[in-house]
């Protein structure tokens, strides 16, 4: 099992679009795949097509504070992540707004951070786990990315993108001191608009600078009529377009997710 969270404390940078289509690639291609929507926006779980009402019990925050009893006391002795929902083909436990809580009451737990790495390390049955933290540096980013064997960052190519690369990195490294052997294993570029010199030239200066550090993807094209109609639909970009121009970007970057973390495709 490879647990993979999509981290840049930017928000807006396509982490959980990212998240939701090669979760959904994976999965098609045989692979046993949970995803684990950590944002009390809930982006994730809604584009996912949940609709219906989702339960503090059905998120993370079990796993993460304990489960409550028909009392409202709380039983930290057992923390486990609750039985997750069919979506697509993956498995996804939900968010939902009062997940926000866990910001303040992970801070009065003794070693909180690490609440969710041995959640998650609990789990069986899966090949890979894909985490979609909230654009912050707060506890529940620390959480999500602490949980991770391996961070893939999401990177506009714009200036948003390239001022925020030196945070990510230093986050990343201050993370690892509760995750030994953390890295990144791949920058995904995003939102990348050809038609702009802005985004070709940020484009050729990530690609300049950043294989220092990690592997890049190849850019997943901008195509706002395609997001914002497949998030409207509850769908993966490959489960609303199948076989587009969007739908083929995905599955290459997939493949270049896999190379980097030295499976085959
Ligand atoms: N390739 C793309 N082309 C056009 N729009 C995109 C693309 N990828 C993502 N978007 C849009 O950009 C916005 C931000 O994407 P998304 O929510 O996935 O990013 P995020 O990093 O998870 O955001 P947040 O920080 O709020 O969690 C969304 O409206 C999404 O539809
Ligand atoms: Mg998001």
């Amino acid at each position: 099992m490879v647990v993979l969270t999509f981290f840049n404390h930017a928000g807006g940078v396509a982490k959980t679009s990212t998240v939701r289509d090669l979760g959904y690639v994976l999965a098609e291609s045989g692979r046993r795949v949970l995803l684990i929507d950590m944002d009390p926006q809930a982006n994730l779980t809604k584009w996912l097509g949940v609709d219906d009402d989702v339960d503090l019990a059905d998120t993370a925050y079990p796993a993460v504070l304990g489960a409550m009893d028909s009392e409202g006391d709380v039983d930290d002795a057992e923390m486990l992540l609750p039985p997750p929902r069919q979506v697509h083909g993956m498995d996804l436990i939900p968010a939902q707004l009062n997940i926000a809580i866990i910001e303040r009451e992970i801070l009065s737990v003794f070693m909180g951070v690490l609440r969710l790495r041995e959640a998650v390390r609990r789990l069986q049955g899966y090949d890979y786990v894909l985490i979609d933290p909230p654009p912050s540096l707060g506890q529940l980013s620390a959480l999500a990315v602490v949980a991770a064997d391996r961070v893939v960052v999401p990177l506009p190519t714009n200036r948003k993108g390239l001022d925020g690369i030196q945070t990510v990195i230093k986050m990343v490294r201050e993370y690892r001191k509760a995750a030994p052997g953390l890295g990144i294993v791949l920058f995904v570029l995003t939102q990348h608009d050809r038609r702009t010199r802005h985004d070709r030239e940020s484009h050729d200066i990530i690609t300049a600078q950043l294989p220092a550090l990690a592997p890049i993807s190849s850019p997943l094209s901008s195509r706002p009529a395609y997001y914002s109609d497949a998030q409207v639909k509850g769908m993966p970009i490959p489960v609303y377009a199948p076989g587009s121009e969007a739908d083929q970007e995905i599955r290459q970057v997939a493949r270049e997710l896999l190379a980097a973390l030295g499976s085959r495709s």
